[in-house]
């Protein structure tokens, strides 16, 4: 049988396209690996990029002049032009401005998140990771060979956690808590919105902070009962707002340590809103076993939380989060996956337990004492 001279692969013209073809998508996918490497190793210059930003209000005043020349810009901000020029051009790379010509304007991105006047704005979040985090995550490889939050020997006072410490400095304490809002209130909001309490007749807010939530939920739910249970000085800040709402009459705050201190008697739900992040496997088990000796049959405990993925391959906030925690916070705690607290529940004797997927990257987990 006569065979070809040539087989197709073996062509000159096929060779040549499949040559044009490998470098082409090489130098697609080396450009993309080459730029992720520069975020990466550039994380902390980029990051300074957006916090000198934010520190001048950069993005506020654009908004409100529409755009604006690098002249401009500098005159406004009272500095002299290369170095406002250095940070139009970190500005413009990262996609947080836009440049036409001579002029500057916001892009989608920081008109809704960099903005004081949007509703969405993380400005104050932006403000925890520089004045409180950036500093104290130099410690991280540390943190992770000692097991403990090195980075608090940033902080003043010889405390455990970052919480107790940050009492000894108002100025960072006041940029924590309004930090802590900006993150909680939308979440809080979204938790409010999706959890059904109708069938609740007393909530207990362990680490419930301000009061916020069970304000709401009492708005919510007009036969619920709901208390806060927090420190002694948190308590005394939940009590003023529930002193000024309507619902006040079936609202309190009950001053405590939930590691060490007993639940009130009438509770049938317990919440945990951004709390066992705080802690370690340890603690939120022996917190779970708490509750479940407390419930009467047929309380619920409920955990609502940013979630890692079960895979253990993300979100990016999980990854951002938990060096926090071990770092700084506590040194115990991260953010768990879904499988670990269903677990938890589980060993601790909870049964019929539901999940239920929420928006940036949280999650409820409801379990019942049968
Ligand atoms: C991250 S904040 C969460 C606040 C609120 N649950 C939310 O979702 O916005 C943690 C809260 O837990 C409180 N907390 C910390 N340790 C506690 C303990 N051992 N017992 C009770 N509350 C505690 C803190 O005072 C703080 O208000």
């Amino acid at each position: 049988m006569k065979s070809f001279p040539v087989t197709l692969g073996g062509h000159p013209l096929w060779r040549m396209s499949n040559w044009i073809q490998r470098c082409l998508i090489e130098r697609v996918l080396l450009r993309r690996l080459n730029q992720r490497v520069y975020l990466i190793l550039g994380g902390h210059i980029f990051f300074q990029t957006l916090s000198a930003a934010v520190e001048l209000d950069l993005f506020s005043i654009l908004q409100r002049h529409k755009q604006m020349t690098r002249e401009q810009i500098a005159k406004t901000l009272n500095c002299a032009e290369q170095p406002i020029r250095i940070l139009l051009l970190g500005c413009t790379t990262l996609g947080l401005l836009r440049k036409r010509g001579q002029s500057y304007s916001n892009t989608m991105l920081s008109r809704t998140l960099l903005v004081r006047s949007s509703a969405r704005n993380i400005v104050d979040v932006v403000r925890w990771q520089h004045h409180i985090n950036y500093r104290a995550m130099s410690h991280f490889a540390d943190a992770i060979r000692a097991n403990s939050n090195v980075g608090l020997e940033e902080f003043r006072g010889t405390e455990d956690t970052l919480y107790e410490r940050l009492a000894h400095d108002e100025w960072r304490e006041q940029i924590f808590q309004d930090a802590m809002e900006s993150i909680s209130v939308q979440a809080n909001a979204m938790l409010v919105r999706r959890l059904n309490l109708r069938g609740a007749k007393f909530l207990l807010d362990v680490g419930g902070g301000n009061g916020t939530n069970i304000i709401a939920f009492a708005r919510r739910f007009p036969n619920l009962r709901a208390a806060v249970f927090d420190s002694a000085s948190v308590c005394e800040i939940a009590r003023k707002n529930i002193a000024k709402v309507e619902v006040s009459d079936r609202l309190s705050a009950c001053p405590g340590n939930c590691f060490s201190d007993p639940f009130p008697k009438e509770v049938d739900t317990i919440l945990f809103a951004h709390f066992m992040t705080i802690w370690s496997e340890t603690r939120n088990r022996q917190l779970l076993r708490k509750c479940f000796d407390a419930l009467p049959t047929g309380g619920s405990v409920i955990i609502f939380n940013m979630m890692q993925w079960d895979s253990e391959d993300g979100p990016p906030a999980a990854a951002m989060g938990s060096p926090y925690f071990l770092t700084i916070a506590t040194g115990e705690g991260m953010l768990y996956t879904w499988h670990e607290y269903r677990q938890w529940m589980r060993d601790a004797g909870f049964r019929s337990i539901e999940s239920q997927p929420l928006p940036r990257d949280h999650g409820l987990i409801i379990g019942r004492k049968l």
